[in-house]
């Protein structure tokens, strides 16, 4: 199954993504993970992405089109995944379709997340990072037992870079921008799948995703069989 979640940031991908992942087994590709782990380890990429990264920009076409293309060729990827932040621009869509269809595959669903400004901004100045494991919390909705420390591994919690007010509005900005288009590129494919995502019940959110992933499942065996 092929997934891509599309939506503003903070509208609670990356939370989903790892929820999918570990119930649908496959695995979470995000395009942030992917870059801000070039930038801590100093990579050429990860020093070409990280001024984009820091000003809410979003990082060049290609930069993020190279380190998807090698992350989906892995052999864990050959029976699906979650890519959350990927594609974010129409070239990019474009560039994912024909990487897919080169490998004799197309995306399943595009889950978009519907959310309001007003939820974004809390979301996103109260998300906590745990630096040793990238476990992910929230100050209010979704706090770990322990002040400031990771309930998985006891890291210590830190605030994400471009999670400072500033920085949260020009992300808004980029996505009106940017990537918004994206909700009518899949519309017209016939594979968008809008989820509320203002419901601060965030297991509710991945049972609803969880259940579209099994229709469409169940729909694509039954035409494969031939059943209409
Ligand atoms: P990226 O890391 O992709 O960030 P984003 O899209 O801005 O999304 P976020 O990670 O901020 O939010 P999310 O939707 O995953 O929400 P989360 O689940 O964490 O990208 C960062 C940067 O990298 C970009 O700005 C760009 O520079 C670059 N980049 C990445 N991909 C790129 C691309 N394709 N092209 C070019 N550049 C690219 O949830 C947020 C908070 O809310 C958490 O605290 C969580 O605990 C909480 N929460 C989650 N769900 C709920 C809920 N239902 N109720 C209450 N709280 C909730």
């Amino acid at each position: 199954m092929m997934i891509v979640f599309l939506g503003p940031p903070g509208a609670g991908k990356g939370t989903q993504a790892e929820a999918i992942s570990k119930g649908k087994n496959i695995p979470h590709i995000s395009s942030g993970n992917l870059l801000r782990e070039a930038v801590e380890d100093g990579t050429e990429t990860g020093i070409k992405a990280r001024h984009y990264i820091e000003k809410g920009l979003l990082v060049p076409d290609q930069i993020v089109v190279d380190i998807i293309e090698d992350r989906i060729l892995k052999n864990d990827c050959k029976a699906g995944f979650v890519l959350d932040g990927f594609p974010r621009t129409l070239s990019q869509a474009k560039v994912l379709d024909e990487m897919l269809r080169n490998l004799g595959n197309t995306l399943d669903i595009v889950f978009y997340f519907s959310v309001s400004k007003e939820s974004v901004v809390q979301r996103l100045s109260g998300r906590l990072i745990c630096g040793a494991c990238g476990a992910n919390y929230h100050k209010i909705y979704v706090p770990s037992s322990k002040d400031g420390l990771c309930d998985k591994c006891g890291g210590k919690l830190n605030q994400r870079a471009d999670d400072k007010p500033e920085t949260i509005l020009e992300r808004l900005r980029v996505y009106h921008e940017q990537t918004e288009g994206l909700i009518d590129y899949y519309e017209k494919s016939g594979i968008l799948r809008e989820i509320s995502s203002d419901d601060r019940r965030v297991e509710m959110i991945t049972k609803k995703i969880s259940d579209t992933i099994d229709n469409t499942l169940q729909k694509k065996s039954l035409i494969g069989r031939g059943v209409n």
